[in-house]
């Protein structure tokens, strides 16, 4: 047991309400009672819209920059490096911005990269680092161990060649209302508006991730974080469980998976297919896997 002085242990600091923040924290800033609620496997908090949502949300797959800011405080310390190979209209980076990090994205769809820089023009927020280019091309560049936390949200298999339903869809509580037309956007490469090219087989989506991740794990410190938000998907009749055949890819690089957090998102609608005849989920949760560079 330390000494205590003025109550308290060496290398303890009083951060008032926040708690204790200890100076041995080689992760993050966080005091020892954010770590607990920081560590919780079931991520449940709600964000409404924010920046420029209505905007960003002509990607259709963005994530909410809070959200990408809680995490980037979770694994790293302010003013530390974070890269997202795969940034669509930007939520990593505009949660590093709010989070007094650094970050730099990569984006293959200029219109992505446009929309990112609109809303930080009309937000007034510092831009950071985009890139418009080819994760495959583009992280080769960067010189090894240069970022200190990837946090990515991957494009999905066959999302260019999958439309939500046309049918019937209901929020929570809410009557069953005809479905308007698809908002999803077509995540692949080389896609168009219509989106019908890119990563249409799976076997390809795996080499692309295979290819992007390698390159992430070497411009990622030792010791140091990869966190990705990936979405299982119930397609063609069954489950893919594509978190854990990523989780599989990533341990095969080398990294050491550490958890698979549960973000609960409120925001989802709920489906009615297969009432009566077959159990479909309604999909309201991702996943985000955690894995650590050895
Ligand atoms: C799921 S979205 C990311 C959304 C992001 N989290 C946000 O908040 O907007 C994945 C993005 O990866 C991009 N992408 C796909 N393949 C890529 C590649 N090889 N290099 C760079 N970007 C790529 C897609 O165009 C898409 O915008």
């Amino acid at each position: 047991m330390e000494e205590k002085q003025d109550g308290l242990k060496p290398r303890h600091v009083d951060m008032g309400e926040r708690g204790i923040y200890h100076t041995d924290n080689r992760l993050n800033d966080l005091t020892g009672k954010e770590w607990v609620y920081a560590t919780r496997s079931v991520i449940n908090k709600s964000y409404p819209p924010s920046f420029q949502f209505q905007l960003r949300s002509q990607h259709g797959g963005q994530k909410p920059p809070e959200l990408c800011a809680d995490l980037i405080r979770t694994f790293t310390k302010a003013g530390e490096r974070v890269l997202d190979p795969f940034m669509g209209v930007g939520g990593t980076l505009i949660g590093a911005t709010i989070s007094d990090r650094s970050a730099v994205g990569v984006e293959v769809n200029p219109r992505w990269v446009e929309i990112y820089r609109e809303v930080c023009r009309l937000e007034g927020l510092t831009e950071q680092e985009a890139i418009c280019g080819d994760s495959r091309a583009v992280l080769p560049t960067f010189p090894d161990e240069a970022f200190d936390l990837v946090l990515t949200d991957v494009p999905y298999w066959n999302m260019d060649r999958r439309r939500r339903s046309t049918g019937k869809f209901k929020r929570a509580g809410g009557p069953a209302v005809e479905r308007r037309r698809s908002k999803l956007s077509p995540f692949a490469p080389g896609e168009t508006e219509t989106g019908v090219t890119g990563l249409a087989e799976k076997e390809e989506w795996l080499e692309t991730m295979r290819a992007v991740f390698a390159q992430a794990m070497r411009v990622l410190r030792r010791r140091r974080y990869l966190v990705v938000f990936i979405g299982d998907m119930y397609h063609s009749g069954r489950y893919h469980m594509l978190s854990a055949q990523l989780a599989e890819l990533l341990e095969g690089l080398g990294l050491v998976l550490k958890a698979n957090l549960i973000w609960y998102d409120v925001s989802k609608s709920l489906h009615v297919y297969g009432y009566r005849y077959e159990f479909i989920p309604s999909m309201v949760h991702q996943n985000i896997l955690v894995l650590r560079k050895p």
